[in-house]
Protein backbone atom coordinates (compact mmCIF):
# COMPACT_ATOMS: atom_id res chain seq x y z
CA UNK A 1 0.00 0.00 0.00
CA UNK A 2 0.93 3.47 -0.45
CA UNK A 3 1.67 5.93 1.42
CA UNK A 4 -1.01 8.19 2.77
CA UNK A 5 -0.78 11.92 1.35
CA UNK A 6 -0.57 14.46 3.94
CA UNK A 7 -0.48 11.97 7.20
CA UNK A 8 2.24 12.83 9.91
CA UNK A 9 3.25 9.92 12.90
CA UNK A 10 5.30 11.62 15.64
CA UNK A 11 6.70 9.33 18.02
CA UNK A 12 7.66 11.00 21.40
CA UNK A 13 10.68 8.74 23.05
CA UNK A 14 13.59 8.50 20.59
CA UNK A 15 14.97 4.92 22.51
CA UNK A 16 15.27 1.91 21.29
CA UNK A 17 11.60 1.38 20.97
CA UNK A 18 11.22 4.85 19.50
CA UNK A 19 13.77 4.55 16.54
CA UNK A 20 12.53 0.80 15.62
CA UNK A 21 8.98 1.93 15.47
CA UNK A 22 10.05 4.99 13.20
CA UNK A 23 12.22 2.81 11.26
CA UNK A 24 9.61 0.31 10.31
CA UNK A 25 7.14 3.24 9.36
CA UNK A 26 9.74 4.34 7.23
CA UNK A 27 10.45 1.09 5.58
CA UNK A 28 6.38 0.39 5.49
CA UNK A 29 5.90 3.86 4.28
CA UNK A 30 2.89 3.85 6.97
CA UNK A 31 3.14 8.04 6.94
CA UNK A 32 4.30 10.57 4.71
CA UNK A 33 6.24 12.43 7.71
CA UNK A 34 8.06 10.39 10.45
CA UNK A 35 8.39 13.02 13.77
CA UNK A 36 10.92 11.98 16.32
CA UNK A 37 10.75 13.67 19.91
CA UNK A 38 13.09 13.32 22.86
CA UNK A 39 14.32 15.29 25.77
CA UNK A 40 17.72 14.35 25.23
CA UNK A 41 19.01 16.03 22.25
CA UNK A 42 21.89 14.80 21.01
CA UNK A 43 20.20 11.53 20.61
CA UNK A 44 17.16 12.42 18.97
CA UNK A 45 19.76 15.08 16.54
CA UNK A 46 21.74 12.01 15.55
CA UNK A 47 18.82 9.27 15.52
CA UNK A 48 16.78 11.31 12.97
CA UNK A 49 20.30 12.00 10.74
CA UNK A 50 20.56 8.34 11.29
CA UNK A 51 17.45 7.39 9.64
CA UNK A 52 17.17 10.54 7.25
CA UNK A 53 20.20 9.32 5.41
CA UNK A 54 18.44 6.15 4.51
CA UNK A 55 15.93 7.67 3.00
CA UNK A 56 16.49 6.86 -0.53
CA UNK A 57 16.09 3.28 -0.11
CA UNK A 58 12.32 4.07 2.06
CA UNK A 59 10.00 5.48 -0.50
CA UNK A 60 8.23 9.05 -0.28
CA UNK A 61 8.28 9.46 3.52
CA UNK A 62 11.28 11.73 5.37
CA UNK A 63 12.03 11.95 8.72
CA UNK A 64 12.20 15.09 11.05
CA UNK A 65 12.74 15.98 14.80
CA UNK A 66 14.29 17.04 17.83
CA UNK A 67 14.16 18.00 21.04
CA UNK A 68 11.36 20.83 20.88
CA UNK A 69 7.93 19.16 21.21
CA UNK A 70 6.95 21.49 18.29
CA UNK A 71 7.72 18.79 16.11
CA UNK A 72 4.52 16.83 17.14
CA UNK A 73 2.37 19.66 16.23
CA UNK A 74 -0.10 19.00 13.60
CA UNK A 75 0.28 15.28 13.92
CA UNK A 76 -2.32 12.51 12.81
CA UNK A 77 -1.17 10.04 15.76
CA UNK A 78 0.93 10.21 18.25
CA UNK A 79 2.95 7.30 19.36
CA UNK A 80 4.39 7.56 23.34
CA UNK A 81 7.44 5.66 23.94
CA UNK A 82 9.06 7.58 26.32
CA UNK A 83 10.22 6.48 29.93
CA UNK A 84 11.67 4.33 32.02
CA UNK A 85 12.35 0.77 30.60
CA UNK A 86 12.28 -2.53 32.63
CA UNK A 87 15.03 -4.10 34.36
CA UNK A 88 16.13 -7.93 33.72
CA UNK A 89 13.30 -9.60 35.82
CA UNK A 90 11.60 -6.29 36.50
CA UNK A 91 7.95 -6.86 35.89
CA UNK A 92 5.98 -4.09 33.68
CA UNK A 93 4.09 -2.91 36.85
CA UNK A 94 6.49 -2.07 39.03
CA UNK A 95 7.85 0.72 36.78
CA UNK A 96 4.28 2.81 36.67
CA UNK A 97 4.81 5.39 38.61
CA UNK A 98 8.00 7.47 37.07
CA UNK A 99 6.18 6.70 33.63
CA UNK A 100 2.33 8.07 35.06
CA UNK A 101 4.39 11.35 36.02
CA UNK A 102 6.20 11.83 32.49
CA UNK A 103 2.71 11.60 31.22
CA UNK A 104 1.21 13.88 33.57
CA UNK A 105 3.25 16.65 32.35
CA UNK A 106 3.27 15.43 28.36
CA UNK A 107 -0.55 15.10 28.02
CA UNK A 108 -1.69 18.20 27.72
CA UNK A 109 0.90 19.64 25.54
CA UNK A 110 1.05 17.08 23.46
CA UNK A 111 -2.98 16.76 22.92
CA UNK A 112 -2.20 20.74 22.62
CA UNK A 113 0.15 20.73 19.75
CA UNK A 114 -1.66 17.94 18.16
CA UNK A 115 -5.64 18.34 18.67
CA UNK A 116 -6.72 16.22 16.06
CA UNK A 117 -4.34 13.24 16.45
CA UNK A 118 -5.34 9.67 18.06
CA UNK A 119 -2.86 8.97 20.75
CA UNK A 120 -1.17 5.31 20.88
CA UNK A 121 0.40 4.42 24.08
CA UNK A 122 3.44 1.82 24.11
CA UNK A 123 5.39 2.78 27.25
CA UNK A 124 5.05 0.54 30.24
CA UNK A 125 3.19 -0.81 31.96
CA UNK A 126 0.61 0.10 29.09
CA UNK A 127 -2.68 -0.50 30.15
CA UNK A 128 -1.91 1.63 33.26
CA UNK A 129 -0.69 4.27 30.91
CA UNK A 130 -3.81 3.91 28.78
CA UNK A 131 -5.81 4.99 31.86
CA UNK A 132 -3.74 7.58 32.59
CA UNK A 133 -3.28 9.50 29.53
CA UNK A 134 -6.92 8.91 28.69
CA UNK A 135 -7.69 10.58 32.45
CA UNK A 136 -4.71 13.71 31.56
CA UNK A 137 -5.99 14.20 28.19
CA UNK A 138 -9.76 14.43 28.92
CA UNK A 139 -10.21 12.73 25.01
CA UNK A 140 -12.51 9.85 24.76
CA UNK A 141 -10.80 6.22 25.15
CA UNK A 142 -11.23 5.95 21.68
CA UNK A 143 -8.65 8.18 20.78
CA UNK A 144 -6.37 7.32 23.28
CA UNK A 145 -5.35 3.64 23.90
CA UNK A 146 -2.80 1.11 24.32
CA UNK A 147 -0.24 -1.03 21.94
CA UNK A 148 -1.25 -4.06 24.27
CA UNK A 149 -1.21 -7.56 23.12
CA UNK A 150 -0.71 -6.60 19.46
CA UNK A 151 3.05 -7.77 19.79
CA UNK A 152 1.80 -10.79 22.53
CA UNK A 153 -0.80 -11.73 19.88
CA UNK A 154 2.19 -11.88 16.84
CA UNK A 155 4.18 -13.38 19.36
CA UNK A 156 1.79 -16.05 19.71
CA UNK A 157 1.12 -16.56 15.98
CA UNK A 158 4.57 -17.00 15.31
CA UNK A 159 5.02 -19.58 18.15
CA UNK A 160 1.62 -21.49 16.24
CA UNK A 161 2.68 -21.18 12.69
CA UNK A 162 6.54 -22.82 13.85
CA UNK A 163 4.47 -25.63 15.41
CA UNK A 164 1.96 -26.18 12.89
CA UNK A 165 4.23 -25.71 10.05
CA UNK A 166 1.76 -22.91 8.54
CA UNK A 167 1.90 -19.32 7.17
CA UNK A 168 1.66 -17.20 10.09
CA UNK A 169 -0.75 -14.92 8.20
CA UNK A 170 -3.20 -18.17 8.18
CA UNK A 171 -2.64 -18.25 12.11
CA UNK A 172 -5.91 -16.70 13.70
CA UNK A 173 -5.20 -16.12 17.59
CA UNK A 174 -5.58 -13.55 20.40
CA UNK A 175 -3.73 -12.75 23.74
CA UNK A 176 -6.59 -10.61 25.51
CA UNK A 177 -6.24 -8.72 28.29
CA UNK A 178 -3.24 -7.15 30.45
CA UNK A 179 -0.15 -6.36 28.16
CA UNK A 180 1.92 -8.81 30.98
CA UNK A 181 1.95 -11.53 33.85
CA UNK A 182 -1.94 -11.69 33.37
CA UNK A 183 -2.06 -11.75 29.95
CA UNK A 184 -3.94 -15.15 28.35
CA UNK A 185 -4.77 -16.82 25.07
CA UNK A 186 -8.12 -16.63 23.82
CA UNK A 187 -7.92 -20.45 23.00
CA UNK A 188 -11.30 -20.73 22.84
CA UNK A 189 -11.84 -19.04 19.27
CA UNK A 190 -8.23 -19.25 17.84
CA UNK A 191 -8.11 -21.41 14.32
CA UNK A 192 -5.68 -22.16 11.78
CA UNK A 193 -6.86 -21.67 8.17
CA UNK A 194 -10.74 -22.67 8.43
CA UNK A 195 -9.84 -25.00 11.17
CA UNK A 196 -10.84 -24.12 14.96
CA UNK A 197 -7.48 -25.02 16.91
CA UNK A 198 -9.16 -27.41 18.77
CA UNK A 199 -9.40 -29.44 16.09
CA UNK A 200 -6.30 -29.22 14.38
CA UNK A 201 -4.44 -32.27 14.05
CA UNK A 202 -0.69 -32.81 14.71
CA UNK A 203 1.55 -35.11 13.13
CA UNK A 204 2.81 -37.04 15.82
CA UNK A 205 6.58 -38.21 14.88
CA UNK A 206 8.70 -41.07 15.99
CA UNK A 207 11.33 -39.90 18.11
CA UNK A 208 14.77 -39.71 16.59
CA UNK A 209 12.58 -39.42 12.87
CA UNK A 210 13.59 -35.84 12.66
CA UNK A 211 17.58 -36.49 13.88
CA UNK A 212 17.59 -39.53 10.78
CA UNK A 213 16.09 -36.90 8.57
CA UNK A 214 13.01 -38.52 8.01
CA UNK A 215 9.18 -37.85 8.98
CA UNK A 216 7.82 -40.80 10.25
CA UNK A 217 4.13 -40.18 11.48
CA UNK A 218 2.65 -41.95 14.04
CA UNK A 219 -0.88 -41.03 13.02
CA UNK A 220 -1.97 -37.84 14.15
CA UNK A 221 -3.11 -36.07 17.90
CA UNK A 222 -4.93 -32.68 18.69
CA UNK A 223 -2.74 -29.64 20.61
CA UNK A 224 -2.67 -31.55 24.52
CA UNK A 225 -4.00 -29.05 27.53
CA UNK A 226 -0.25 -29.34 28.76
CA UNK A 227 1.16 -27.79 24.93
CA UNK A 228 -1.42 -24.98 25.59
CA UNK A 229 -0.02 -23.82 28.66
CA UNK A 230 3.26 -24.45 27.71
CA UNK A 231 2.55 -21.92 24.70
CA UNK A 232 1.06 -19.69 26.94
CA UNK A 233 3.62 -19.44 29.30
CA UNK A 234 5.86 -18.73 26.68
CA UNK A 235 4.68 -15.58 25.57
CA UNK A 236 3.58 -14.48 28.46
CA UNK A 237 7.66 -14.57 29.58
CA UNK A 238 8.88 -13.80 25.69
CA UNK A 239 9.65 -10.24 26.69
CA UNK A 240 11.46 -11.40 30.09
CA UNK A 241 13.85 -13.72 27.53
CA UNK A 242 14.53 -10.92 25.62
CA UNK A 243 15.10 -8.30 28.26
CA UNK A 244 17.79 -11.39 29.42
CA UNK A 245 19.39 -11.48 26.32
CA UNK A 246 19.76 -8.05 24.95
CA UNK A 247 18.09 -5.20 27.82
CA UNK A 248 15.08 -4.37 25.81
CA UNK A 249 12.70 -5.27 23.19
CA UNK A 250 12.07 -3.06 19.85
CA UNK A 251 12.09 -4.38 16.20
CA UNK A 252 8.79 -6.54 17.14
CA UNK A 253 6.84 -3.31 19.12
CA UNK A 254 8.35 -0.91 16.04
CA UNK A 255 6.85 -3.40 13.71
CA UNK A 256 3.55 -3.79 15.98
CA UNK A 257 3.28 0.04 16.25
CA UNK A 258 3.44 0.77 12.97
CA UNK A 259 0.51 -1.75 11.86
CA UNK A 260 -1.65 0.10 14.79
CA UNK A 261 -0.92 3.55 12.81
CA UNK A 262 -1.60 2.02 9.43
CA UNK A 263 -4.64 1.22 10.29
CA UNK A 264 -5.24 4.69 11.75
CA UNK A 265 -4.09 6.64 8.78
CA UNK A 266 -5.20 4.56 6.12
CA UNK A 267 -8.79 4.36 7.96
CA UNK A 268 -9.31 0.47 7.90
CA UNK A 269 -11.37 -0.42 9.94
CA UNK A 270 -8.79 -3.70 11.11
CA UNK A 271 -9.19 -5.69 13.99
CA UNK A 272 -6.07 -5.43 16.38
CA UNK A 273 -6.16 -6.47 20.35
CA UNK A 274 -5.19 -2.96 21.31
CA UNK A 275 -5.98 -1.25 25.11
CA UNK A 276 -8.58 1.16 25.87
CA UNK A 277 -10.65 2.13 28.83
CA UNK A 278 -13.26 -0.16 28.98
CA UNK A 279 -17.00 -0.11 29.76
CA UNK A 280 -19.17 -2.92 31.09
CA UNK A 281 -16.76 -5.44 28.15
CA UNK A 282 -17.93 -8.84 29.73
CA UNK A 283 -18.54 -7.49 32.94
CA UNK A 284 -15.69 -5.16 33.56
CA UNK A 285 -15.77 -1.27 33.20
CA UNK A 286 -12.60 1.36 34.50
CA UNK A 287 -9.55 -0.48 33.52
CA UNK A 288 -7.96 -0.53 30.31
CA UNK A 289 -7.62 -3.71 28.96
CA UNK A 290 -6.88 -5.51 25.02
CA UNK A 291 -9.75 -6.69 23.50
CA UNK A 292 -10.71 -7.28 19.89
CA UNK A 293 -11.34 -3.71 18.66
CA UNK A 294 -11.92 -2.19 15.31
CA UNK A 295 -9.28 0.60 14.56
CA UNK A 296 -9.94 3.42 12.17
CA UNK A 297 -9.11 7.29 11.45
CA UNK A 298 -11.20 7.85 14.32
CA UNK A 299 -8.99 5.54 16.66
CA UNK A 300 -11.29 2.71 18.13
CA UNK A 301 -14.64 2.57 15.85
CA UNK A 302 -15.60 -0.21 18.55
CA UNK A 303 -14.94 -3.04 20.42
CA UNK A 304 -15.86 -6.48 19.67
CA UNK A 305 -17.40 -8.69 22.36
CA UNK A 306 -16.14 -12.04 21.67
CA UNK A 307 -17.28 -15.15 23.26
CA UNK A 308 -14.79 -16.37 25.55
CA UNK A 309 -15.23 -19.70 27.55
CA UNK A 310 -15.74 -20.26 31.60
CA UNK A 311 -12.29 -20.44 32.44
CA UNK A 312 -11.19 -17.50 29.70
CA UNK A 313 -14.38 -15.64 31.83
CA UNK A 314 -12.29 -15.75 35.17
CA UNK A 315 -8.79 -15.20 33.44
CA UNK A 316 -10.19 -11.73 32.09
CA UNK A 317 -11.40 -10.79 35.56
CA UNK A 318 -8.42 -11.57 37.18
CA UNK A 319 -6.38 -9.43 34.22
CA UNK A 320 -9.28 -6.71 35.32
CA UNK A 321 -8.50 -7.03 39.51
CA UNK A 322 -4.44 -6.80 38.98
CA UNK A 323 -5.07 -3.79 37.06
CA UNK A 324 -7.77 -2.16 39.14
CA UNK A 325 -4.99 -2.35 42.39
CA UNK A 326 -2.14 -1.51 40.09
CA UNK A 327 -4.37 1.87 39.39
CA UNK A 328 -5.46 2.10 42.93
CA UNK A 329 -2.11 2.16 44.19
CA UNK A 330 -1.56 5.33 41.65
CA UNK A 331 -4.60 7.16 42.77
CA UNK A 332 -5.99 6.62 39.21
P1 LIG B 1 14.81 3.68 26.11
O1 LIG B 1 15.40 3.92 27.45
O2 LIG B 1 15.69 3.14 25.04
O3 LIG B 1 14.15 5.00 25.55
C1 LIG B 1 13.31 5.82 26.28
C2 LIG B 1 13.48 7.22 25.75
O4 LIG B 1 12.54 8.07 26.38
C3 LIG B 1 14.87 7.83 26.03
O5 LIG B 1 15.49 8.21 24.81
C4 LIG B 1 14.57 9.02 26.91
O6 LIG B 1 15.43 10.13 26.70
C5 LIG B 1 13.14 9.34 26.52
N1 LIG B 1 12.40 10.15 27.46
C6 LIG B 1 12.34 10.03 28.82
N2 LIG B 1 11.54 10.98 29.33
C7 LIG B 1 11.05 11.70 28.29
C8 LIG B 1 10.18 12.80 28.15
N3 LIG B 1 9.61 13.37 29.22
N4 LIG B 1 9.92 13.27 26.92
C9 LIG B 1 10.49 12.72 25.83
N5 LIG B 1 11.33 11.67 25.88
C10 LIG B 1 11.62 11.17 27.10
O7 LIG B 1 13.58 2.71 26.36
P2 LIG B 1 12.90 1.75 25.24
O8 LIG B 1 13.59 0.44 25.25
O9 LIG B 1 12.75 2.54 23.99
O10 LIG B 1 11.47 1.52 25.92
C11 LIG B 1 10.55 2.57 26.01
C12 LIG B 1 9.28 2.10 26.72
O11 LIG B 1 8.56 1.18 25.87
C13 LIG B 1 9.55 1.34 28.02
O12 LIG B 1 8.59 1.71 28.98
C14 LIG B 1 9.33 -0.12 27.62
O13 LIG B 1 8.98 -0.94 28.69
C15 LIG B 1 8.20 0.04 26.65
N6 LIG B 1 7.95 -1.09 25.75
C16 LIG B 1 6.65 -1.40 25.55
C17 LIG B 1 6.32 -2.44 24.71
C18 LIG B 1 4.88 -2.78 24.50
O14 LIG B 1 4.55 -3.79 23.87
N7 LIG B 1 3.96 -1.98 24.99
C19 LIG B 1 7.32 -3.18 24.06
C20 LIG B 1 8.65 -2.81 24.29
C21 LIG B 1 8.96 -1.76 25.15
C1 LIG C 1 7.46 -6.41 25.54
C2 LIG C 1 7.61 -5.19 26.38
C3 LIG C 1 8.78 -5.24 27.27
O1 LIG C 1 8.33 -6.63 24.68
O2 LIG C 1 6.45 -4.87 27.06
O3 LIG C 1 6.51 -7.18 25.74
Amino acid sequence: MSVIENSKLAIVGAGAVGTSLAYAALIRESAREVALYDINSAKVAAEVLDLAHGTQFTGASRVTGGDDLDVVSGANVVVITAGARQHPGQSRLEMAGVNVEILRDLMPKLVERAPDAIFVLVTNPVDVLAVAAQQFSGLPPARVFGSGTVLDSSRLRWMLSERVGVAISNVHALIVGEHGDSEFPLWSQARIGPISLADWMLARSEPGAARSGGTASLGSVPFSEAEFESIAEEVKNAAYKVIEGKGATNYAIGLSGARIVEAVLRDEGAILPVSSVLTDYRGVSGVALSVPSVIDAGGIARVIDVPFSAKEQALFEHSAATLRASLDTLGL
